[in-house]
């Protein structure tokens, strides 16, 4: 009588194991597919393979999304809308300290004014900055576009405003283009390429050189190189983050510049990288694209 009763019971494990397991696969599916997600996905989550006992879970776990998702974009149309709101009345200020400017006045009036000349230039900066910031965020109120762009032909059209700014410093700023065509945005890649520049310049010594390359292998690449003072390898990854200066940079720029150019790189699923140039000084700058279809 043992030996049937001990196989009954071993068949019974057998059973309710197997049917554990097997009840428990569309949870573990469930659970792979959330795990695989990107942070900034927040569609909701499918409800149709889960078993009942679980759908309940899902649709609250599937507002909370929907209401998260809503209140991103809420704050990211503010920052839009306030950035936008702020450049206007700015630009009325620079004008009018400038055409003050232009009077005779006392040497310590001049001083305050170019001051005050001085700051309003910087909270332009900043909110331009912020605006592109937020063009550049994914769910952004602007729909990225996906053009193909030819890279050799959007930096031939851009670097000719940058020469002016260069030559002022006697930087030797030139470009190597090949043919390279990406599908995106070209307001966010020029926005991406005028950021590398404009750091280029900020941080590169007078007498210095800037090359802008871009080419075609497996993918496409972009690089903006400099040999001027160099981002510490300890910093390589936090100069990245929003409102991150390195220690002593000089100018008043404000740290948004790279989070930007980082924030587009991701929405063209590229790759940034930021390296050394070969000669050992200065820094390089390299961004992978995907190749265009
Ligand atoms: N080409 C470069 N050479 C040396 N340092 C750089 C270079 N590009 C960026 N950095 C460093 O990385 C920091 C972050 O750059 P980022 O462009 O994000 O901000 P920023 O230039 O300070 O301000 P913003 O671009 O918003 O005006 C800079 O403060 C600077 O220290
Ligand atoms: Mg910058």
């Amino acid at each position: 009588m043992i030996a049937p009763a001990l196989i009954i019971a071993l068949a019974a494990v057998i059973l309710v194991w197997f049917g554990i397991s097997r009840g428990l696969t569309p949870l573990s599916e469930l659970q792979a597919e959330i795990a695989a997600r990107s942070l900034l996905d927040l569609s909701p989550v499918p409800e149709e393979h889960a078993p009942i006992e679980v759908r309940l879970v899902i649709a609250s776990l599937n507002n909370l999304l929907r209401g998260l998702a809503a209140s991103i974009d809420g704050q990211q149309r503010f920052l839009a809308n306030a950035a936008h709101q702020l450049r206007t009345p700015l630009a009325g200020l620079q004008t009018q300290v400038e055409i003050a400017l232009r009077n005779d006045m006392s040497t310590e009036l001049r001083g305050v004014l170019e001051q005050v000349l001085a700051a309003t230039q910087r909270a332009a900066h900043i909110a331009n900055q912020l605006l592109a910031l937020a063009r550049a965020e994914p769910g952004s109120q602007y729909l990225m576009a996906h053009q193909n762009i030819n890279l050799a032909d959007l930096i031939e059209s851009i670097i000719g405003s940058w020469l002016h700014r260069a030559s002022v410093k006697k930087i030797d700023l030139g470009f190597e283009i090949s043919a390279a065509h990406i599908s995106g945005d070209p307001f966010l890649i020029g926005e991406l390429i005028a950021n590398l520049i404009d750091n280029a310049i900020r941080y590169t010594h007078s007498n210095g050189y800037i090359t802008v390359r871009c080419y075609q292998d497996g993918g496409v690449v972009l690089e903006v190189e400099d040999n001027g003072m160099g981002i510490p390898e300890s910093q390589r990854e936090k100069v990245l983050e929003r409102f991150y200066r390195v220690d002593g940079s000089p100018g008043n720029g404000c740290g948004l510049g790279l989070a930007i150019v980082q924030e587009i790189v991701r929405q063209h699923g590229a790759e940034l990288m930021i390296a050394t140039p070969d000669n050992g000084m200065g820094t390089r700058i390299v961004i992978r694209f995907p190749r265009a279809a």
